[in-house]
Parts: C-alpha cells; sequence; structure tokens
C-alpha cells in the first residue's frame, strides 16, 4: 500500500512530485482535500493537499517543499518505496460553481493545490485566469498543467527572471480593475493570501484561501489546527482547508506557523550532518 510510482524533482530538487498507490482514497477525493502522510515509524505526520488524484488508475499525487526532517525523509522515499501511512481523504471539498469570471492566484507550492480547483472551475463554464508566482523562474512549478486548466495563464517572478517582473498581486489588481471578477481563490503562503485578501476586500470581490496550519490528528479532535475565522476559533482539518479570505487572522496563523521554525530547522541540520 501507498507505493510511489512516479517521483519528479522541481524547483532545484527543493519541490517534489510523488504519485502515490492509494486507490479508495483516489476513488472518493475531491479538489481540495488533503491527505496526512508519514514516512515511516519515526516521522511525524504531514497534512498536504493533493494536486491529483486519478480513480482509474487508483492513485493521488502530493507536490511538497522539503523544509524540515520529515520531508527530508519523504524526499529519500524513491519510486517503488512506501509510504507507512497516508490517511485520507480529509477536510471538506472546494465548494465549485459557476460564478462567471474567476481569478486562481498561487505561489510556490500553493501552486500545486490550486490546481485541480482551477480545473474544475473551468469545467463547470467559468472564465478562470490563473496568476502563479514565484521568487525566480527556477522556482516555477507546473506551469504546463496550469496553463491547461485555465483560460489565461499569467506568470510572475520576483526577480523578473520569468514573466511579469513583480507580484502576483500587481496582474491580479490589473484584472481587478477590467471588472466583472466574482471570485478570486488564492492559495500559497500566508502573507501571499493576506495580501491577496486585503486588496480583494477593497474590491468586495469573494475570495477563497486555503489554510494548512499545524495538524496533528487531522480529524478535529487534537485542537492542533486552530484558526480564528471572524472572530471565531475553527479547525482547518474539519471546518476547513478553505475560508473566507476576508475573515482569516492572518497574524496569528503567521505566529503559529513560525512557533516551531527553529526547533524545526535545527531538526532538519541535525538530520541532513
Ligand atoms: Fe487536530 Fe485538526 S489536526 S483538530
Amino acid at each position: 500500500m501507498f507505493k510511489i510510482v512516479k517521483r519528479e524533482e522541481m524547483s532545484k530538487g527543493t519541490v517534489i512530485l510523488n504519485e502515490i498507490e492509494a486507490p479508495l482514497i483516489a476513488k472518493k477525493a475531491k479538489p481540495g482535500q488533503f491527505v496526512i502522510l508519514k514516512a515511516n515509524e519515526e516521522g511525524e505526520r504531514i497534512p498536504l493537499t493533493m494536486a491529483e488524484t486519478d480513480p482509474e488508475k487508483g492513485t493521488i499525487t502530493i507536490i511538497y517543499m522539503v523544509v524540515g526532517k520529515s520531508t527530508a525523509l519523504f524526499k529519500e522515499l524513491q519510486v517503488g518505496d512506501s509510504f507507512q501511512d497516508v490517511i485520507g481523504p480529509l477536510g471538506k471539498a472546494t465548494h465549485l460553481e459557476k460564478v462567471g469570471k474567476v481569478i486562481c492566484v498561487g505561489g510556490g507550492t500553493g501552486v500545486a493545490v490550486l490546481h485541480p480547483i482551477t480545473r474544475g472551475l473551468k469545467e463547470i463554464g467559468n472564465d478562470v485566469t490563473c496568476i502563479i508566482g514565484a521568487r525566480t523562474k527556477d522556482l516555477l512549478i507546473i506551469e504546463d498543467q496550469m496553463r491547461a486548466a485555465s483560460h489565461d495563464l499569467r506568470v510572475c517572478t520576483d526577480d523578473g527572471s520569468y514573466g511579469h517582473h513583480g507580484f502576483v498581486t500587481d496582474v491580479m489588481k490589473e484584472i481587478l480593475d477590467e471588472g466583472d471578477v466574482k471570485l478570486v481563490v488564492a492559495i500559497g503562503p500566508v502573507p501571499m493570501m493576506k495580501a491577496v485578501s486585503n486588496i480583494t476586500k477593497e474590491y468586495n470581490v469573494e475570495t477563497l484561501v486555503s489554510l494548512n496550519p499545524i495538524m496533528v490528528d487531522g480529524t478535529g479532535m487534537c485542537g492542533g489546527c486552530r484558526v480564528t475565522i471572524g472572530g471565531e476559533t475553527k479547525f482547518a482539518c474539519v471546518d476547513g482547508p478553505e475560508f473566507d479570505g476576508h475573515k482569516v487572522d492572518y497574524d496569528e496563523l503567521m505566529l503559529r506557523l513560525n512557533a516551531y521554525k527553529e526547533e524545526e530547522q535545527k531538526c532538519h541540520q541535525d538530520y541532513c550532518t
């Protein structure tokens, strides 16, 4: 079970794609849902939203960035190796509806999460413009897939090495100024989702973001994934992972995400040396 059938390295080896045998999950999963994976007995549990599912083949695809010990452990797994546990599908599926003009904004590995949602929104008849960004050209992922999943793809790099020189929010603003945008879906680093939400609030455009906070059990029992949405405590694993971007307490989320940063880095360094 959970054997890796395909493996790709992207972004100079810092981002890994794994296609994994998980027929029951592949059959039930919908865009926006996530799985919790564990590499082996010593590994911690990591929540990752699925980038692709293939019910006929019985596989799911995850794309992750190598940032700590556990993702470094994931990276060691090769085609033919297996994850010890893959639990899911978890979380609520994205509510896909025909609304008209939609902008999908993705940054970093959030682009992978955005992929099935973008495709789903296009398939039901929305006019979908997708904006993806990265620090530099080499760090962009799945550009061709995102082009196929949308009607129009715009690319941004912070250093100007490819596409628009600047942030995804610059391009988003231009499209918002053209008018008629009914929905924005933003998935990526928390500062990016915060910046997108601040802008769309001014334009009064509904905005969905996908949160990936610290999760432990993924079933609503431990409270590890609590986030504040519109002043109320919610659990990202069962109430999310998607929420109204205008209601998220991003500062609290960032504090919680950075709470174990030092330990994470030390653990990663110890593991790599
Ligand atoms: Fe434990 Fe959500 S991960 S409550």
